[in-house]
């Protein structure tokens, strides 16, 4: 049973050690059609680590690509159902400052949902839960400080910054960016803040990487942005990743398990 689910997302995946058992595709699992975008895996592994299990899912699901917000975290709520109490995704994102550049990695300290949706909405089983989640740490702040200690150690430069989560898929307009930028936001991107919800809602601590991939539009040298940009930066940081996501694995930190939900 998975402690731990790790989601990595657009050009993001690596490879880690301690791979248990074969690759397994999320259309096998998933109780819905899924539909692939170009770039994206979309695939679920378990990983053995030292102290507990991995549950490894390459590509995410995209509220973009048509799935319903509960469709959108259907496996972070499987991996809670079975135990898992640490969620860690990476992303890739637009930067918004203007100290940011591309292929920089940051730490999510906090979440604007600008997507329209959420997953509470409707009625879920009451012992999942509280309907109205506190958001005060959505992003943990022990794991966070965690990771940026490990960053240091391993000499890999880790920003931290708030994540706006927008619908897309078009990118932002210039004009959108700068509204972003008033709002407080650091990074813009189309994932991660229905699934830290709903992780949040079945009491996980959340940890979110976003990997800069492009300045957001009118922005430094790059005044237009394209999904190609996007892919390549991924591939260019896959070995920083990889580096901050196995030594964090090796950490005991992660390990809580979530306490079983009554059937
Ligand atoms: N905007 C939104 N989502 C993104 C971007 C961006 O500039 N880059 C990568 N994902």
């Amino acid at each position: 049973m998975p402690s731990v689910l790790l989601v990595s997302g657009s050009g993001l995946t690596v490879e880690l050690d301690g791979r248990v058992e074969g690759i397994a595709e999320l259309a096998e699992i998933v109780p819905f059609p899924t539909r692939a975008v170009v770039g994206h895996p979309h695939q679920l592994e378990l990983l053995e680590t030292q102290h507990g299990i991995v549950l490894y899912q390459r590509g995410r699901l995209h509220s973009y690509q048509g799935y319903s917000a509960n469709q959108t975290v259907f496996v972070v709520r499987l991996a809670a159902l079975l135990g898992a109490s640490t969620l860690i995704m990476t992303n890739a994102a637009g930067g918004l400052s203007d100290t940011q550049h591309t292929g920089q990695l940051a730490v999510i300290s906090d979440q604007i949902n600008l997507s329209g949706l959420n997953p509470l909405r409707g009625a879920l089983p009451p012992e999942w839960g509280p309907q109205f989640p506190d958001m005060v740490h959505a992003h943990d702040p022990d794991l966070r400080a965690l990771a940026l200690a490990l960053a240091t150690e391993l000499g890999i430069e880790l920003s931290s910054g708030v994540y706006a989560g927008v619908a897309g898929p078009s990118f932002e307009t210039p004009a959108e960016v700068e509204m972003l930028r008033r709002l407080g936001a650091d990074l813009v991107g189309m994932s991660t803040v229905l699934e830290v919800i709903a992780a949040r809602h079945l009491g996980m601590r959340c940890l979110c990487f976003s990997l800069i991939a492009n300045l957001a539009a009118g922005l430094g040298d790059f005044a237009v942005v394209d999904h190609e940009e996007v892919l390549q930066s991924g591939r260019a940081a896959a070995e920083k990743i990889a580096r901050l996501l196995s030594s964090l694995l090796g950490r005991p930190e992660l390990y809580g398990r979530r306490p079983r939900v009554r059937s």
